[in-house]
């Protein structure tokens, strides 16, 4: 676990984002779907198409007022290289196999994490240019200067997100674990908890558009919290990276404004780096703190004996916005990670006739040391089922 993180560039409004300390990437809305690669042979371009995810607020929403931060900048950048732009939304698994036979793509992505770590094969990236990361959220005044300001606290987490697994695995703290940022803004509303522990822009545009900027929202830092973010272009266009590279530099005013709009949080960040105070014990506090399911694999053969064949499509499409909201930051939107271990369109050619065996068994008893959070016990037993039949309507 010793890799920083750049998963949450997601706006991770819904629990469980974010991914745990050391896992590279993940989150991030699953380069490898994205059509970029289609379209080499695009005539030189008069226009700048750009990728985006098409409901991710604060960062990028291809409908309503709000348009995102990466929309907005994506438009200034396209002002500054005198070039229109044309977005390409990314894309539903209904759409994406239309998206890869009509060779729909595009010339650039905002955004992806500027991590070295994090690599997309054929993708060139841009210097970073705006920094996110974990916030806390709390009353105004509030001092946090140390993690250990934080053991006098009522502490609001959410499930499976980096600041969860800190706590677990550092003794003495009031952790309370929330599934999604309004239960935990109403947790602060009522006093039940005293500061929570959120991803930074989503907790700052929620502060900015709901809540009157009533709450003080800290950046913070320590390892998992956070990290930086870039553009990506295809390999084969690197005059057109250097270009939006300069305009990313000279923008750099109107990217700190666009922050400002969208309520992400500018303070100087806090370092909760629990770096002097992990234990012996640490290692294994994160595992520990999991709950550990008791389903064992004969269980789970009964239970797929009594799946329906068919599910309806009504509980196949709720499966699908259980997956995108509690899943998709670690696996991608409709399990399209770029990162091949957790591309789950992979699981029949991995596991061949197991592979729902294993589904079931990974999701119920997760693989805490890899950054698998445990989900038995908390997602109800017959919804993991519908998500796994989800998961067999995108396998290759
Ligand atoms: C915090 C990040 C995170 C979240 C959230 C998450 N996963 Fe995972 N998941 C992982 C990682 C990392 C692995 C890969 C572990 C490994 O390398 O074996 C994984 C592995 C898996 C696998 C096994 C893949 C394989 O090929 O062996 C399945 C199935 C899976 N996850 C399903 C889910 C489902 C369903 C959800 C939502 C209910 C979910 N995951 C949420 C991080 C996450």
């Amino acid at each position: 676990m010793s890799k920083s993180l750049n998963d949450l560039f997601r706006s991770n409004r819904q629990g469980a984002l974010g991914s745990i300390s050391g896992l590279v990437g993940a989150l991030l809305l699953t380069a490898a779907a994205l059509p970029l690669h289609a379209q080499a042979q695009a005539a030189s371009p008069t226009h700048l198409r750009v990728c985006s995810d098409p409901d991710n607020l604060p960062f990028s929403k291809s409908e309503g007022p709000d348009k995102g931060l990466y929309i907005d900048l994506a438009e200034k950048v396209g002002q500054r290289l005198g070039m229109p732009v044309d977005y390409v939304w990314w894309l539903t698994f209904n759409q994406r196999r239309a998206m890869r036979n009509s060779m729909a793509g595009c010339d650039a992505y905002f955004a992806l994490p500027a991590d070295a770590d994090y690599k997309v094969r054929g993708l060139l990236k841009t210097s970073s240019f705006l920094n996110v990361s974990y916030a806390a959220v709390g009353a105004p005044g509030q001092s946090i200067h140390t993690l250990t300001d934080l053991k006098n606290k009522r502490v609001g987490v959410l499930f499976g997100s980096p600041p969860q697994i800190l706590l677990a695995v550092n003794e003495g703290f009031n952790a309370q674990t929330f599934r999604t940022h309004e239960q935990a803004f109403e947790a602060l509303n009522k006093h039940e908890i005293d500061v929570a522990l959120l991803w930074g822009p989503s907790a700052g545009y929620d502060n900015v558009k709901q809540f009157n900027n009533q709450w003080q929202v800290t950046p913070i830092t320590g390892e998992g919290m956070g990290g930086q973010v870039a553009v990506a272009v295809q390999k084969d266009q690197p005059e057109l990276k250097e270009k939006i590279d300069q305009a990313l530099k000279d923008l750099q005013p109107e990217i700190a404004a666009l922050a400002k709009k969208y309520g992400f949080p500018s303070q100087l960040p806090v370092n909760l780096s629990s770096a002097n105070r992990a234990s012996e014990s640490g290692k294994n506090g994160a595992a520990d703190h999991v709950v550990t399911a008791a389903n064992n694999t004969s269980k789970f053969m009964r239970q797929v004996a009594d799946m329906p064949a068919k599910i309806s499509d009504e509980s196949l499409q709720a499966a699908k916005s259980r997956f995108n909201n509690t899943c998709s930051h670690c696996h991608g939107a409709n399990g399209a990670s770029p990162i091949s271990e957790r591309d789950l369109r992979k699981l029949k050619s991995r596991y061949k006739d197991q592979w729902q065996e294993v589904a079931y068994t990974t999701i119920t008893k997760g693989r805490p040391e890899l950054g698998m959070p445990t989900w038995g016990g908390v997602i109800p037993d017959d919804e993991i089922k519908n998500v796994i039949q989800f998961l067999a309507t995108v396998q290759r």
